[in-house]
């Protein structure tokens, strides 16, 4: 795997608000027990889950990243008329097509702004910040609002013990701007993939390669499948690698980390990421207890909760790290 450069002096970029949405339903341990053949202490022991968010019916992605969105302007004091750029980080769009960004933007009513999506699955946001970030540090635009939002509900298998128990829907957005603070904002990413993998955490129906028929359904192909252990020896490698390099070329050791915002898969894969960077369990933003897995939108509403709901202090390092389907992995290093 190539080693991508650390990043060049450009222009600083900072986050300026944030804001999540997470549906109000709450799936238990205890309701899935009853749905299939699983009990709540192999999940807490397995994963850490107690409990996800379950969007209503009637809600898509986008619903539940406008809400998101318009918190987060809010939280910038912000309208959305202000917003140069929507990037939305998700593997479950609202269609095939058009974006579930261009569904934002319509929903927020940011006009001036042009909007796509990324999908890097867990990955997205992170994958979503550091494009936000290429756009805006070479003075392309002035503002951008980046989303990583899912509703992985609606791809999940319910009849599937091996995957139904992980997943949760929510939304997480931040809005970033250009400023003059020279080395505080996004400081450094590291972004990698390996498609010889793609096998391993798939939805195959309904794309290009097996469009939506009689059999993709009878088959259960519009559904996550997922080899759960292969995905998990790759995560714990991924996660130790790009945890340990960027603090490492960033001079920073583990004392030197606010907060360590992981991809919420499984406590065990947070858990061995932190552990190979010596850091204290004290710093690091658990919230898979309350939502499990909710892929893209995972670091998106950890990054939010953290910024919110703490009193953060010029100079705190936050790091981003995820993995997801493809595969992909990476991180992200912000400087408060
Ligand atoms: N309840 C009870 N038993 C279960 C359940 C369940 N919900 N699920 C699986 N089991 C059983 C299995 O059938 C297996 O039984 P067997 O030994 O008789 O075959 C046994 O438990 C152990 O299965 P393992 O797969 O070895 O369990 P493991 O300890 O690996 O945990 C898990 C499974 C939690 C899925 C783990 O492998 C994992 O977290 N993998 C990574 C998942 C992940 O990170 N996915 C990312 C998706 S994000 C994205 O990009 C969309």
């Amino acid at each position: 795997m190539k080693n991508l450069p650390k990043l060049d002096k450009q222009i600083p970029v900072e986050i300026v608000g944030a804001g999540y949405y997470l549906p109000e339903r709450i799936l238990t341990n205890a309701d899935l027990e009853k749905m299939v053949d699983t009990d709540h202490n192999w999940i807490t022991e397995r994963t850490g889950i107690h409990e996800r968010r379950i969007a209503s019916p009637e809600m898509a992605t986008s619903d539940l990243a406008i809400l998101a969105a318009k918190s987060a302007l809010e939280n910038a004091k912000m309208e959305a008329e202000e917003i140069d750029l929507i990037i939305c980080g998700t593997i479950t769009p609202d269609m095939q097509y058009p974006s579930t960004a261009c569904f934002i933007q319509k929903g927020i009513g940011a006009r001036n702004a042009f909007a796509f999506d990324v999908s890097a699955a867990c990955t997205g946001f992170i994958y979503a910040l550091s494009t936000a970030y290429m756009y805006l540090s070479n003075d392309y635009i002035k503002t951008a609002l980046v989303i990583g939002a899912e509703k992985l509900s609606s791809v999940t298998d319910y009849e599937d013990r091996n995957t139904c128990v992980l997943f949760g829907d929510g939304a997480g957005a931040v809005i970033l701007k250009r400023t003059e603070n020279e080395g505080y904002g996004l400081i450094d990413f590291i972004l990698e993939s390996d498609g010889r993998n793609v096998g391993w955490l798939e939805v195959p129906g309904g794309g290009s390669r097996n469009p939506a028929s009689e059999e993709t359904i009878d088959q259960r192909m519009h559904f996550t499948k997922m080899k759960g252990r292969e995905v998990f020896k790759f995560a714990v490698t991924a996660m130790k690698r790009t945890t340990v390099r960027i603090a490492e070329r960033n001079n920073l050791a583990a004392e030197d980390i606010t907060w360590l915002i992981p991809h919420q898969a499984n406590k065990r894969i947070i858990d061995a990421a932190s552990q190979a960077l010596g850091l204290d369990q004290s710093k690091i933003h658990y919230n898979i207890q309350k939502y499990g897995n909710m892929s893209a939108a995972s670091t998106a509403v950890g990054l939010a909760e953290v910024i919110i709901n703490n009193d953060l202090k010029k100079d705190d390092y936050l790091l981003l790290v995820a993995f997801g389907a493809g595969m992909t992995w990476g991180s992200a290093l912000i400087k408060w």
